[in-house]
């Protein structure tokens, strides 16, 4: 067996998202050495979207998958970008003949593979396809025992159930979407790597990544005048760290990730330490 290390940056939002993932990436890559980096980009443009350019600036940075969400269709340059790229997932569930496609299988250098799937929730969300009939349909075939999903949901009994119907056929199942980090990153009894939420990267002085005053009007007045805008304080970079032993597809270790202002830091040695 040989070790397989994946970091997953939760929710990239705006220019704060962006600014945050450039400042941080580099010591997560010197520190935590990861095998593979997946980012979800659903809200990377101005909070909503995400665009060619930008996709193209993330996997500069060192992303070898983008995973997406119920914002992945909002930029509408990004459609015809999604057939021409394998590396960019929106959620597998959409109906079939949608644009693009929720799974990629990601080759390392050394010839390793990966399977990253991105499924979308349906409780307090649109109405798509089985979310777990899609995933054993996905699940079949692979070529390769690691795989990692990225649930993106609202409800956590949907994200549990989830992680609780492919535990042990999946490496890890990490929820994304609430743009919260929760703290029950563990290893369920299958073995598979569980976080209901990583969180977003981007600016938590805010709601959920937006500036205050829109959501407020909404929930206070009932109206919207206000054009909901995209935070643009510093940045937190909010996600998680996952070790795999790559013989079995069984997850070994799981750490969250959080740096920048806002949220309690994790120290990056600490995690390269505790996943020794
Ligand atoms: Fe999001
Ligand atoms: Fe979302």
């Amino acid at each position: 067996m040989s070790n397989m290390r994946v970091v997953f940056i939760g929710d990239i939002m705006g220019s704060a998202g962006r600014d945050a993932l450039q400042t941080h990436i580099t010591p997560v890559f010197q520190t935590l050495k990861p095998d593979v980096l997946i980012v979800n980009g659903e809200n990377a443009a101005h909070g909503i979207g995400i665009t060619p350019r930008i996709a193209e600036d993330i996997f500069k940075l060192g992303a070898d998958v983008i995973t997406l969400g119920n914002h992945a269709f909002d930029k509408r340059d990004i459609i015809p970008y999604m057939g021409d790229e394998p590396r960019i997932v929106r959620p597998a569930n959409y109906p079939a003949g949608t644009a693009g496609h929720g799974l990629y299988v990601h080759t390392l250098k050394d010839g390793r593979k990966i399977a990253v799937i991105n499924i979308m929730g349906r409780l307090f969300m649109d109405a798509l396809d089985d979310p777990f009939a899609t995933m054993d349909a996905l699940l079949q075939n692979l070529p390769t025992k690691c795989v990692f999903v990225d649930v993106h949901a609202e409800a956590t009994s949907e994200k549990q159930c989830m992680a609780a119907y492919v535990d042990g056929r999946v490496s890890a199942v990490v929820g994304t979407h609430t743009h919260v980090p929760t703290s029950d990153a563990r290893i369920l009894a299958g073995g598979t790597a569980y976080m209901t939420d990583a969180g977003m990267t981007g600016d938590y002085d805010s709601i959920i990544g937006m500036k205050r005053d829109a959501p407020l009007e909404n929930f206070t007045k009932k109206v919207r005048t206000l054009k909901m805008e995209p935070a643009e304080g510093p940045g937190t970079l909010s996600g998680v760290v996952i070790d795999i032993d790559d013989a079995t597809g069984k997850a070994t270790a799981i750490e969250p990730l959080r740096l920048g202002p806002h949220l309690k830091e994790t120290v990056l040695s600490d995690i390269a330490k505790k996943m020794m």
